[in-house]
């Protein structure tokens, strides 16, 4: 009976592209996900972006945009990173759909329903003017342990303290600015303490289904210490509008917190799977999503990161169970992905490894998915990304080992055999069996199977490798170049024809291992092995019989790809930010300033100009014992009578200047915006209060 496998990876949030994190645990349930179909059993791989949350709504708002259309901006630039890496998902969605809102609400009623939800007050930071409800990571303040300044709402990135955000000493909103009050509110909790939870996580988390790693873990959270601390606690599931997420039900004005919905957008993107007809199309399902869910045959797998992990072992599973709905089979967690031993990834320091760049620079995706699957195992470790290491694994082992055993033997059949093959052992089984190339693989391949779904990659590889060594041994030994000068040995099933159609068998075994792995240059070599389709798992006794023409099947990885690829990202050339919409002007010498001679004016009088609808005509005083007479283009910001009696600053030395209503004896300062169609505003200079006219302003 093929198994009925429902698969997923982590949502990502919708609030960036992707990180070469993403595209590791992708790349990982890839290649799972291909082994199994291989095999024969029939897999449906959804993914979805994580939609909602706090974060989101901002970053929407400061872009500008609805938080759907900012969601929708980045789902659509998913696709270039999953098709460049050969990341096959049947089904895309998001957990802002149909299908997640009504699946979240469902779930929380029947949660509600078995008597694990409570309500009850909280009091958190409020930014008054933002009129919400302020997430940890958007309080900032002084630490409360060691006084450092501008620190998150949750920790300090100096001292490492962590501590809640009521701890903090002069929070500010990290969004307005603005002091934060404390207000209580109504959450809701979904009941983790209860001791029904409690007794169903400790047998499921604890009967070996995990890895060790994880289980242990858990075990930890479990605990509470002596003074009756720690140990499973409520879960805050609830956040105050505004909030983008899902609406709960019968609490008007509260949301569902995106990680209560997050998890159940894999079961949406499922759902949403069959409603686009997707599993009928593939396997000829006939089932609904519902029927399909219920059946206890079907595996859930989940592919996640090490720190999400009480999500997805503690509060997904209680809310499955206790909704009566299927448990995860499987939740595999794997490590984080680092640059040259453990540092972590970070851009601004060049040593991030960008997915788009790689692609962009023409770097094979495969020589990813073969360095990514040869670190890989079944535990929870880190995977380093190494150039040098990356550079030699790939040249000398997909290469130099793999590829290496087409190349080499593709030309002499061509050249003496037309492309056909040898019918080895002349159909004597035991002495197939008795080829070394044949023995090479297949005495390894229930273990290379078994590593592949126990998702021991890197395992799998070494086997394949040495396979791969064993066969251009044989080559070396057998020295085809050799037996190729004896014109005898180029009739059909000569010693020569058979050491040749070995390796290709050979070659044939280690392509099908390398399928989930390499799907892309295994689709071709076994196109170059005359098959029209890649084999399966069951397929693969066929025989080769006629080669096809050999196409370079790899290059080689140039080592100044890597260079290029770690280079630090030029500084970005900003350009100079223009205050008021226009350049700070050229310098000029102090001696320069003072023959501008600026002083206080009093504005004796202001009335309109008659027939100009820029200018008002200002009568000013500046203690010369005269008026001064000056027309000032403000009248679209002043009514006259709002200015007389009021102070200004004016140009004192400038000429007199005869305009078309008179002559104007001089300039009242005024601010306002380079381009002031678009940025209107005019706004006159007024002293501080006891400056006198005909003080010079300096
Ligand atoms: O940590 C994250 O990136 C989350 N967006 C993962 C969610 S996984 C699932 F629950 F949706
Ligand atoms: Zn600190």
């Amino acid at each position: 009976m093929p198994r009925q496998l429902f698969v997923t990876t982590a949502l990502p949030y919708a609030n960036g592209h992707f990180h070469v994190g993403h595209i590791m645990e992708y790349i990982q349930a890839d290649i799972w996900v291909r082994f199994q179909r291989m095999q024969g059993h029939r897999v449906h791989f959804v993914g979805a972006d994580d939609a909602h949350g706090a974060p989101i709504m901002i970053a929407a708002e400061k872009a500008g945009k609805t938080p759907q259309q900012f969601v929708a901006d980045i789902a659509a630039g998913r696709k270039p990173y999953l098709d460049g890496f050969h990341i096959a998902f049947d089904h895309w969605s998001s957990t802002d759909s149909a299908e997640n809102h009504s699946l979240a609400q469902e779930i929380y009623v029947a949660l509600r329903e078995a008597g694990l939800i409570s309500v009850r007050p909280v009091e958190q930071f409020f930014d008054p003017e933002k009129s919400m409800f302020l997430p940890d990571r958007f309080i900032k303040g002084e630490c409360p342990k060691c006084g450092a300044k501008d620190q998150y709402g949750d920790s300090c990135e100096v001292c490492g303290a962590v501590y809640s955000p009521i701890e903090l000493k002069n929070p500010y909103s990290a969004l307005s600015g603005a002091t934060p009050v404390r207000k209580t509110s109504d959450h809701y909790f979904f009941k983790l303490s209860d001791p029904r939870c409690a007794e169903f996580l400790e047998a499921w988390t604890q009967d070996g289904k995990l890895q060790s790693e994880v289980g242990n873990k858990i075990r930890e959270w479990f605990t509470k210490d002596e003074n009756g601390e720690g140990g499973l606690s409520d879960w805050d599931i609830s956040r105050d509008a505004p909030y983008f997420g899902i609406e709960i039900p019968d609490a008007p004005g509260k949301y569902f917190y995106v990680w209560l919905d997050a998890p159940i957008g894999y079961l949406a993107s499922l759902k949403s799977y069959f409603a686009h007809g997707g599993p009928k199309a593939k396997y000829g399902e006939t089932r609904s999503f519902d029927e399909f869910m219920a059946d206890p045959a079907v595996e859930q797998v989940h592919f996640i990161g090490k720190d999400i992990t009480y999500f997805h072992t503690l509060f997904w599973p209680a809310m499955l169970k206790f909704s009566g709905r299927k448990l995860p089979n499987q939740v595999n967690v794997h490590g984080f992905m680092t640059i040259n031993n453990g540092d972590k990834m970070s851009k601004s320091r060049g040593t991030g490894l960008d997915p788009l760049k790689y692609l962009g620079l023409g770097m094979n995706p495969e020589w990813l998915r073969y360095y990514i699957a040869a670190k890989l195992n079944s535990k929870v470790e880190d995977v380093d990304f190494n150039p040098e290491d990356f550079v030699a694994r790939v040249n000398s082992d997909l290469v130099g080992k793999y590829v290496n055993i087409a190349s080499r033997c593709s030309n002499f059949i061509h050249k003496y055999f037309e492309g056909n093959l040898a019918q080895l052992g002349s159909g004597d089984e035991s002495k197939l069996q008795e080829m070394i190339p044949l023995q090479a693989v297949i005495s390894r391949e229930a273990v290379i199977a078994e590593a592949l779904d126990k998702r021991e990659f890197g395992k799998a590889l070494r086997d394949i490798m040495a396979a791969a060594d064993e066969i251009n041994q044989y080559f070396d030994t057998a020295k085809p170049w050799e037996l190729a000068k004896d014109s005898a040995q180029h009739a059909a099933n000569s010693a020569l024809h058979e050491v040749l159609s070995a390796c290709m068998e050979g070659f044939k075994y280690l392509t099908l291992f390398l399928s989930p792995i390499l799907p892309d240059v295994t689709r071709r070599a076994f196109d170059f092995l005359g098959f029209d389709q890649p084999l399966t798992w069951a397929e693969r006794a066929t025989p080769v019989t006629t080669i096809r023409k050999y196409e370079h099947l790899m290059t080689r990885v140039d080592p100044k790809m890597l260079e290029a690829l770690f280079e630090p990202p030029a500084p970005a050339v900003v350009e100079a930010p223009k205050p008021g919409g226009e350049e700070i002007a050229p310098t000029i010498t102090i001696d320069d300033f003072a023959k501008v001679d600026l002083r206080i004016a009093k504005i004796v009088n202001a009335e309109h100009v008659e027939g100009s609808d820029k200018l008002l005509r200002l009568t000013l005083d500046v203690g010369e014992g005269r008026m001064r007479n000056v027309f000032s283009g403000i009248k679209s910001a002043y009514k006259p009578e709002d200015l007389v009696g009021k102070l200004t600053v004016m140009v004192a030395n400038l000429a007199p200047r005869k305009m078309k209503f008179g002559i104007s004896e001089g300039m009242v300062l005024a601010g306002s915006h380079a381009d002031e169609k678009a940025n209107p505003g005019i706004y006159v200079l007024e002293p501080f209060p006891g400056a006198q006219p005909g003080m010079r302003v300096r």
